[in-house]
C-alpha cells in the first residue's frame, strides 16, 4: 500500500440542470461542480476540505465514496479505484454524509448498530462487541437503549459515526460533521475525529467552519466554485496568502472619510470597526495607517496588530463569496 490513503486526480463532474422561467418555458443550465480537482491524504493524518457554500464539498465526497461517478478523473482509497473496484473501495472506508436517513426510529442506538453489524456479515455476538465498543468511542454508552427517534441532533450524528465504522475501515470521510450542532456537540464529535487518527485512521473533514478546520486538520485544501485554490498546512496557508498582517482599529469619526485601506466590519453606536490587511510588500506601515486615520479627524479607540487566521487567508483567497 501507498503512502496516500486518499487520492482525488483531476475530478470533473458537471450537472445539468433546467431552470424555470415561468410556466412552459426552462432553459438549461449546466454548472461544473467540479473543475478538476486534485489533492491526496497522508495516511493516518486528518485531512480538511473547506470552502463555502455550494463549492463542490458533498459531490467530492459522494465521489470518493463511490455513491456518484465522475465524468472525467478518478478517486483512490487505498489504492483502489472509486470508479473501478467500488467495492473493495466500500471495504475500506467509512463514510458519514451529512444527513443520515439509514436509522430506525423505533429501534435504540445499540440495535440500530447492531442491526448494521449483521448485514456487514457480523455475527450476531461480534455485532453486539463491535456495537458496544463503538458506542463507547462515540460517547453514547449512556444513552445506547434509547430508541433513535429521542436521540438529539448531537447523539444522532455521532451514531451515525459508529455505523461508518463498523466494518473497522482504515480511511472515514465526513460531510460536515458539524453541521447545525450545538458547540459543546460539536466539540464531543471533534474530540471524536481525533480519536480517530490517534488510533491510526486516515480521516477527511468538509467543512465550512475556518476555525474548525484550524483546531481539526494537518492538512487543508481551500475549494471555490469547483476549484481547489490552495492547499497545505494552517501555517504554509497563512504564508501563501497576501494578508501578511491584519490591522484592527476601532475609531470614531466620519464614515465617509475612512480611508481606502481600510474596510469598515461593522458600525455600533456610532463606533466603527475598520479592518485592513498589510502585505509584506504593500507600503504602508501601522504608524502611516495610524497617522492617515489622524489626519482624517479620526479618533483612535484602539488598535491592534495581529497574524492572519485560517479566516483571513480564505476571504483573501475566496473574495468572501458563496456560490450556491
Ligand atoms: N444533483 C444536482 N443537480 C444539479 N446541480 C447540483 C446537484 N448537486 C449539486 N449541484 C450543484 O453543484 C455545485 C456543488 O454542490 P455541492 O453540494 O457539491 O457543494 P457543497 O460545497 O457541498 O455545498 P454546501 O456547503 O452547501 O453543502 C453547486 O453549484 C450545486 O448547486
Ligand atoms: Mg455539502
Amino acid at each position: 500500500m501507498g503512502r496516500k490513503s486518499i487520492e482525488a486526480v483531476d475530478l470533473v463532474k458537471r450537472y445539468s440542470t433546467y431552470i424555470r422561467l415561468g410556466l412552459f418555458r426552462k432553459v438549461r443550465r449546466d454548472v461544473t461542480a467540479l473543475d478538476r480537482v486534485s489533492f491526496s491524504v497522508d495516511r493516518g493524518s486528518i485531512f480538511g476540505l473547506l470552502g463555502p457554500n455550494g463549492a463542490g464539498k458533498t459531490t467530492t465526497v459522494r465521489i470518493l465514496s463511490t455513491l456518484l461517478l465522475p465524468d472525467s478523473g478518478d478517486g483512490y482509497i487505498d489504492g483502489f479505484s472509486v470508479t473501478r473496484e467500488p467495492d473493495r473501495v466500500k471495504r475500506v472506508l467509512g463514510v458519514v454524509l451529512s444527513v443520515d436517513k439509514g436509522f430506525y426510529g423505533k429501534l435504540t442506538g445499540r440495535e440500530n448498530l447492531v442491526y448494521y453489524g449483521m448485514l456487514y456479515g457480523l455475527s450476531r455476538s461480534d455485532s453486539v462487541r463491535v456495537a458496544n465498543d463503538l458506542l463507547d468511542l462515540v460517547g453514547l454508552s449512556e444513552s445506547r437503549d434509547r430508541l433513535y427517534e429521542e436521540y438529539s441532533l448531537g447523539m444522532k450524528a455521532r451514531l451515525s459515526i459508529a455505523k461508518a465504522l463498523i466494518h473497522d475501515p482504515d480511511v472515514v470521510i465526513l460531510d460536515e460533521p458539524t453541521l447545525g450542532l450545538d458547540p459543546v456537540s460539536a466539540r464531543k464529535i471533534r474530540s471524536v475525529i481525533k480519536d480517530l487518527s490517534s488510533r491510526g485512521k486516515t480521516v477527511m473533514v468538509t467543512t465550512h467552519n475556518m476555525w474548525e478546520a484550524e483546531v481539526l486538520c494537518d492538512r487543508i485544501a481551500i475549494i471555490s466554485s469547483g476549484r481547489i485554490i490552495a492547499q497545505g498546512s494552517v501555517d504554509e496557508l497563512k504564508r501563501m496568502s497576501n494578508a501578511a498582517r491584519v490591522v484592527e482599529a476601532r475609531v470614531y469619526g466620519d464614515p465617509s472619510k475612512v480611508p481606502p485601506q481600510f474596510v469598515v466590519e461593522r458600525v455600533v453606536d456610532g463606533i466603527m470597526y475598520l479592518k485592513a490587511s498589510l502585505t509584506d510588500s504593500s507600503d504602508v506601515s501601522v504608524d502611516r495607517l495610524v497617522g492617515m486615520l489622524r489626519d482624517r479627524g479620526f479618533k483612535v479607540l484602539a488598535l491592534s496588530v495581529r497574524e492572519p487566521s485560517l479566516e483571513d487567508v480564505f476571504i483573501d483567497l475566496v473574495g468572501g463569496e458563496s456560490v450556491v
